[in-house]
C-alpha cells in the first residue's frame, strides 16, 4: 500500500515539473511564471483541484512516441477566487511550446464542459506556440472542439482569456470569443500571422511587439481589453474583475458589505462641470465619486477614451458605468467609441449587471473618415445595445445631449428606467451656434441679430427643462445627491421584470 500511494506522488511530482527544470528555468528567464505558478497565484490558496495530471499525448508521427510528457502541455481544474468557484487551464510552455494536441485540447474542452455544467466562469491562461506541428488536423479540430464550447457558453458564463506568452495562430481565436482578453505588456503577444509569414505575403517587417503587442492591441485594434506589466500584476487584477462578475447569467450579481454610505452628499460635485460649456473635466471624477469607495475596474482604458466603460459597486452590488468623457475629443460618439461600448453594455445585458450612463456628448463625430469607416453601422450597434438591454438602467446627462446621441445614450425612448439630469444638462437637436446658423441662416452677416438669436436658442432650449417638461426626464437632480439619487433608483429596480418578445437570437448591426 505505501508502495502505491509513494508511486502516486513520484508520478505527481513528475508531471508538476512540466517539460523539465531547465525549461522552468528559461521560463523565468524571460520574466515569466509557469502555468502551475500561475494558476497558484490566481486561485485562493490551496483551493486548486488539478483534472487529467496524467494525460498524454497520443501521436506517434515524428517520434512522438518516445517524447511523451504527463499533462501534454495544458494544467486544466477548478478552484476559488475569494471563495466563488471558478474553472481554469493554463498553457505550460515548457511542454511542447504550450502547443494544442488532440489531448490537450480535450483537457480544455473538459474544464469548459464542467464550467458550464456547474455555471461557474472560466479563466484561460495562454503561453503557447499554437496547433501541435507534430498533430496535423488533429489539433485543427482539437481548436474548432474549443471553440464551438466558447460559443455555447458565451452569455452564460463569464470567460476571460489573459495573454502571458506567445499567442499565435489557432490560440488566437477562443480568447477572441472570451469576454475580456488581457496582456502583460512585453512578454506577451497575440497574432494570426507571425512576422516572419508577414515578411513573405506582404513584405512588410515586423516585430512581435510591434506585431501584436500589448500596446498594439490596449490601444490599435482594442483586442485587448487591458495590459499589466507582469504576471503577478496581471493575474490579481483579474482576480479583482472576477470579484465584480456573477457566476452565470442566472445568479444575481454579487454583493459585497459596503463601508460608504450612501445618504452622503459630495458638494465638489456641485462645481464639476465648468461654467464654460466649452471647457472639458474629467467625467471618471463623477464616476469615483459614485461607486462605493472609489473603486473601479476600467475595460479598454486606452482605447476609444472618449468614452469610459468599467465596473464598480453601489451599495455593495455590482454596476456597469459608461460614460462620455468630456476631455478626449469632447466626449464625441465616434466608431470606436460605440464599438466599445455596446460590447461592454451587451456583457452588463447578459449577466443581469444594471447599467448607469453618465451624458455629456456633443453627437457623433462627423468626416469621411467615420462615414468610410462605418459610422453608422458602428453607432448603431451602441443604439442596439442599449435598446435590447433589459437590465437596470439609470441615465445621467450632465452636461450636452445633442442630437442622435442623446438618443443613443440610454434615454427615456430605449427604454430608461430613470432619467435623471443635472441643471447644467443642454438637451437639444444640436449646439447653439450650429443650430443658429442653419435656422437663421439669413441673418448670418449681421453677428448683432446673430447674436440675440444664440441667446433665445440657448435660453429656450439649452436646459435640461424642455426635456423634463415633455417627461423624458424623470427629474433634474442636484449635483450633490447623485450617488444617494442613483443608490435609490437601482434599489428600486432591484425587481425589475421585462423580457424582449422571443426571438432565437437579434440581428444586431455587426
Ligand atoms: C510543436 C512546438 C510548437 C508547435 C513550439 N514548439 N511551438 N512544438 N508544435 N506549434 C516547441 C519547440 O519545438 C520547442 O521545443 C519549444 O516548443 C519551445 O519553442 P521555441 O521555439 O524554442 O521557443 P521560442 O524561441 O520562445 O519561440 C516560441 C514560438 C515558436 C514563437 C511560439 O516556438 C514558434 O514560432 N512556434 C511555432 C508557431 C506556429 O507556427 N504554430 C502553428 C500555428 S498554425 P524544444 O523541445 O526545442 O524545447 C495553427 C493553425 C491552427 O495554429 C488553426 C486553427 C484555427
Amino acid at each position: 500500500m505505501k508502495e502505491i500511494l509513494h508511486e502516486l506522488e513520484v508520478r505527481r511530482e513528475r508531471a508538476r515539473m512540466g517539460g523539465g527544470q531547465a525549461r522552468i528555468d528559461a521560463q523565468h528567464k524571460r520574466g515569466k511564471l509557469t502555468a502551475r505558478e500561475r494558476i497558484d497565484i490566481f486561485l485562493d490558496e490551496g483551493s486548486f483541484e488539478e483534472f487529467d495530471m496524467f494525460v498524454e499525448h497520443r501521436s506517434t508521427d515524428f517520434g512522438m512516441e518516445k517524447s511523451k510528457i504527463a499533462g501534454d502541455g495544458v494544467v486544466t481544474g477548478w478552484g476559488t477566487v475569494n471563495g466563488r468557484t471558478v474553472f481554469v487551464f493554463a498553457k505550460d510552455f515548457t511542454v511542447f511550446g504550450g502547443s494544442l494536441s488532440e489531448t490537450h485540447a480535450q483537457k480544455i474542452m473538459k474544464v469548459q464542459d464542467m464550467a458550464l455544467k456547474n455555471r461557474a466562469p472560466i479563466i484561460g491562461l495562454y503561453d503557447a506556440g499554437g496547433a501541435r506541428i507534430q498533430e496535423g488536423v488533429a489539433a485543427l479540430g482539437g481548436y474548432a472542439e474549443v471553440f464551438q464550447r466558447n460559443v455555447l457558453a458565451s452569455g452564460v458564463i463569464p470567460q476571460i482569456s489573459v495573454i502571458m506568452g506567445p499567442c499565435a495562430g489557432g490560440d488566437v481565436y477562443s480568447p477572441a470569443m472570451t469576454d475580456f482578453i488581457f496582456m502583460v505588456r512585453d512578454t506577451s503577444y497575440m497574432f494570426v500571422t507571425g512576422p516572419d509569414v508577414v515578411k513573405t505575403v506582404t513584405n512588410e517587417t515586423v516585430t512581435s511587439e510591434e506585431l501584436g503587442g500589448a500596446s498594439v492591441h490596449t490601444t490599435k485594434s482594442s483586442i485587448a481589453d487591458g495590459a499589466y506589466d507582469n504576471d503577478v500584476d496581471a493575474l490579481l487584477q483579474v482576480r479583482r474583475l472576477v470579484d465584480f462578475l456573477p457566476q452565470s447569467n442566472t445568479s444575481p450579481v454579487p454583493e459585497i458589505e459596503c463601508f460608504q454610505s450612501v445618504e452622503e452628499t459630495d458638494g465638489s460635485l456641485d462645481t464639476l462641470v465648468p461654467a464654460n460649456a466649452n471647457k472639458p473635466y474629467d467625467i471618471k471624477e463623477l464616476i469615483l465619486k459614485t461607486v462605493d469607495e472609489g473603486d473601479f475596474f476600467e475595460i479598454q482604458e486606452s482605447f476609444a477614451k472618449n468614452i469610459v466603460c468599467g465596473f464598480g459597486r453601489i451599495e455593495g452590488s455590482t454596476v456597469g458605468f459608461v460614460a462620455n468623457q468630456p476631455m478626449v475629443l469632447a466626449g464625441v460618439l465616434d466608431s470606436d467609441a460605440s464599438r466599445k461600448a455596446a460590447r461592454f453594455v451587451r456583457f452588463c445585458d447578459c449577466f443581469s449587471i444594471p447599467v448607469v450612463t453618465f451624458v455629456d456628448v456633443p453627437g457623433f463625430l462627423p468626416g469621411t473618415a467615420q462615414e468610410y469607416g462605418g459610422l453608422i453601422k458602428h453607432g448603431a450597434k451602441l443604439l442596439f445595445a442599449f435598446a435590447e438591454a433589459t437590465v437596470p438602467k439609470v441615465t445621467l446627462i450632465t452636461r450636452k445631449a445633442y442630437g442622435g446621441a442623446y438618443d443613443v445614450m440610454a434615454s427615456k425612448h430605449l427604454r430608461g428606467d430613470f432619467n435623471y439630469a443635472w441643471p447644467t444638462a443642454q438637451i437639444a437637436v444640436m449646439g447653439a451656434k450650429g443650430a443658429v446658423e442653419i435656422i437663421f441662416r439669413k441673418d448670418i452677416a449681421d453677428p448683432e441679430k446673430i447674436a440675440a438669436h444664440t441667446k433665445m436658442y440657448e435660453d429656450r432650449f439649452l436646459s435640461p427643462f424642455v426635456a423634463a417638461e415633455r417627461g423624458y426626464i424623470d427629474e433634474v437632480i442636484m449635483p450633490h445627491s447623485t450617488r444617494k439619487r442613483i443608490a435609490r433608483a437601482l434599489r428600486l429596480l432591484r425587481n425589475k421584470d421585462l423580457e424582449n418578445p422571443w426571438k432565437k437570437h437579434d440581428n444586431i448591426p455587426l
